[in-house]
């Protein structure tokens, strides 16, 4: 089996009197592909958060390991030096640039010009965004704009990707081929695709983690996990199962 590349033990976060991640031990292995589903409130972003570090972790909150690191208690900069990429829901993109200059500004944290040159057409050409890179990412559409972020993470070719809701707000189409350019990350990292979007998560064919009052309620295959009965009676009232 491959080696773990995230593992949270007994993680928790409260906030006041509400316990919004409860004990989670969760394992992601090398080039694995997890979806972490359930319904608003669940502490899908919350978990994320403790992973990336926006959550600084103290000792009460359990621990998270990277790669077997112990990275608790360490602040956000410094996960993304392990190489962890993260795309949070709140855009990263500057509307100003182009999307080249935004993937290039990226790249060019981890490479030399030259070097980030050649990484930005090639991330280019892996997003299918040649045709727009002289585009001002501020006079895009948000379902295009959704695709440069994901050229921002992969440009510093991260071993981890973090997406938090990658599909929100892309609709038909683009839904599909965002399905595909993940599924092609996933040829070099590993990722974790937080989403409540059931029709998004299927189409990611990917096992599945569901979260519900801050605790994993089922892990496994999509069609074990979406079928499951409880996992059903969370999403009643939230539409999306
Ligand atoms: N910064 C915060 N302060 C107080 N409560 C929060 C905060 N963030 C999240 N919560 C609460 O924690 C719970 C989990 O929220 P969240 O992680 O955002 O869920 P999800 O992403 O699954 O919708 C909810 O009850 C939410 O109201
Ligand atoms: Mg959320």
């Amino acid at each position: 089996m491959r080696e773990a590349i995230i593992e949270t033990r007994d993680l928790t976060m409260r906030f006041g009197g509400v316990t919004a991640v409860n004990n989670v031990n969760f394992t992601l292995r090398e080039r694995e592909l997890r979806c972490l589903i359930g319904p608003n409130g669940a502490g899908k972003s919350t978990f994320f958060k403790c992973l990336t570090g926006q959550y600084v972790l103290r000792h009460e909150n359990g621990r998270v390991y990277l790669r077997g690191q112990d990275v608790t208690g360490w602040q956000p900069y410094e996960i993304v030096r392990l190489g962890v990429g993260i795309k949070t829901q709140v855009p990263s993109v500057m509307n100003g640039l182009s999307v080249y200059e935004n993937i290039w500004l990226s790249a060019r944290k981890v490479n030399n010009r030259r070097a980030a040159d050649k990484e930005t057409r090639q991330v280019l050409e892996q997003l299918e965004l040649g045709d727009l890179s002289r585009r001002l990412v501020g006079e895009m559409a948000h379902g295009e704009r959704q695709i440069v972020e994901l050229g921002i993470v992969v440009a510093q070719r991260p071993q981890l990707v973090l997406l938090d809701e990658p599909a929100a707000g892309i609709t038909g189409s683009e839904t599909e081929k965002l399905v595909t350019l993940i599924h092609r990350m996933n040829e070099e990292a590993a990722l974790v695709v937080v989403d409540h979007d059931m029709q998004f998560v299927r189409m990611l064919n990917a096992d599945i983690t569901v979260f519900h009052q801050g605790s994993v309620l089922i892990e496994g295959a999509p069609d074990t996990v979406l079928s499951d009965k409880k996992v059903r009676e969370v999403y009643v009232g939230n539409r999306a199962a």
